[in-house]
């Protein structure tokens, strides 16, 4: 228990106490414990604030929690053994990634609630979190039909669907427009569904510097007539099949290198959203994308084209390009653009 901790138990217990001989002598009981709540509410948030690090996610400084360890942690805090552990070990593959929010007053949105195993595991895993948010939709789901479900203050579902784009601009005018550090695509599973949201909630929904994770992209390679998901069915699936999300998120390794293309306005996604994109991690069974912090990107961006360009390659690189672009279809079949 750290010195900080004690004293503030300290406090707690004489602002307690003296809180309640004052609500005796005015007789009013009940007020005495709404001032018992705000004082302890009170004093965890200032608990909160001496305890986490507030330098930006992608500063190594603030790494006080190893990659290794939080994947560790990641495995214990799954207390009600959601399937992110059991079945997929996802602690493995995005553990790591989480390492330096896991101090963190953090923001977090998950699409795919279901009975609300995982909610709980971030809960555990985020000690520190300050808005836990889940969208939850369709059979099995823990997610009332009203829109919008208030658990505590700081936890909250949303019913609607994520490839629902009225649905999702009323969670972004509900939030305020307050932005996630973290969002996790454990929803439908569907290639075109991953894509849709990610396009719209890359920009609006996710603070500079987070972290943007799909997972189950395991239906990008179910290349079967039949093959279908919550009730949805699959098309344009198959490796090296242009029509999947696997596949689309391939062709952002050429977006991200767009300066040494010699086509800085390069896009293949909606919104130009992997303009927006600092690193995109290929893992088993999931996708791992981290956003930009313009401030810290500014200078290197500029750099691309004189730091790494090899003059005598250039006609062949333009040439390259242009042919790789032309021939290349990356729209998904299906893809509502509205
Ligand atoms: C894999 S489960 C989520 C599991 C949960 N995250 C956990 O780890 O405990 C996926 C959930 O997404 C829901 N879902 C299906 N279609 C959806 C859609 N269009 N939008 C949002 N969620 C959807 C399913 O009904 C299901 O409850």
């Amino acid at each position: 228990m750290t010195t900080q901790f004690k004293r503030d138990i300290c406090i707690l217990c004489i602002a307690v106490f003296s809180s309640f001989f004052m609500g005796l002598w005015s007789g009013s009981v009940l007020r005495t414990e709404q001032r018992i709540h705000a004082l302890a509410h009170a004093l965890r948030t200032e608990h909160a604030r001496h305890t986490t690090c507030t330098c930006a996610a992608q500063n190594s400084s603030c790494l006080n929690v190893s990659p290794a360890q939080a994947e560790k942690r990641f495995a214990r805090a799954n207390i009600d053994e959601s399937d992110k552990v059991t079945y997929h070990n996802y602690h493995v593959m995005y553990g790591p990634a989480l390492a330096p929010y896991l101090q963190k007053p953090v923001r977090l949105l998950e699409i795919g609630v279901e009975d609300g195993k995982s909610l709980k595991l971030w809960q555990q895993l985020f000690p520190n979190h300050v808005f836990i948010a889940g969208i939850g939709y369709g059979a099995g789901t823990a997610v009332h039909t009203a829109f919008k479900r208030d658990l505590t203050d700081k936890h909250v579902l949303y019913t609607g669907s994520q490839v629902d784009s009225n649905f999702l601009a009323r969670i972004l005018k509900d939030v305020r427009g307050k932005k996630f550090d973290i969002i996790i695509d454990d929803g439908s599973h569907i290639p075109w569904h991953q894509l849709f949201t990610l396009e719209h909630l890359f920009d609006k929904f996710l603070e500079d510097g987070g972290v943007y994770i799909i997972e189950d992209i395991e239906t990008s390679y179910w290349d079967a007539p039949s093959a279908s998901i919550f009730g949805y069915p699959i098309a344009n699936a198959g490796v090296g099949k242009q029509g999947n999300l696997v596949e689309k998120l391939k062709g952002v390794a050429d977006t991200l290198n767009r300066g040494v293309l010699l086509d800085p306005s390069f896009s293949i996604l909606r919104g130009n959203v992997d303009h927006l994109m600092s690193h995109i991690t290929f893992s088993q069974n999931c996708v791992i994308i981290h956003k930009k912090i313009p401030d810290v990107w500014k200078e290197a961006e500029h750099n691309t084209v004189q730091n790494y360009h090899f003059p005598a390659a250039m006609d062949s690189t333009r040439q390259d390009y242009l042919q790789y672009k032309s021939s290349s279809n990356w729209e998904i079949n299906g893809m509502i653009r509205t």
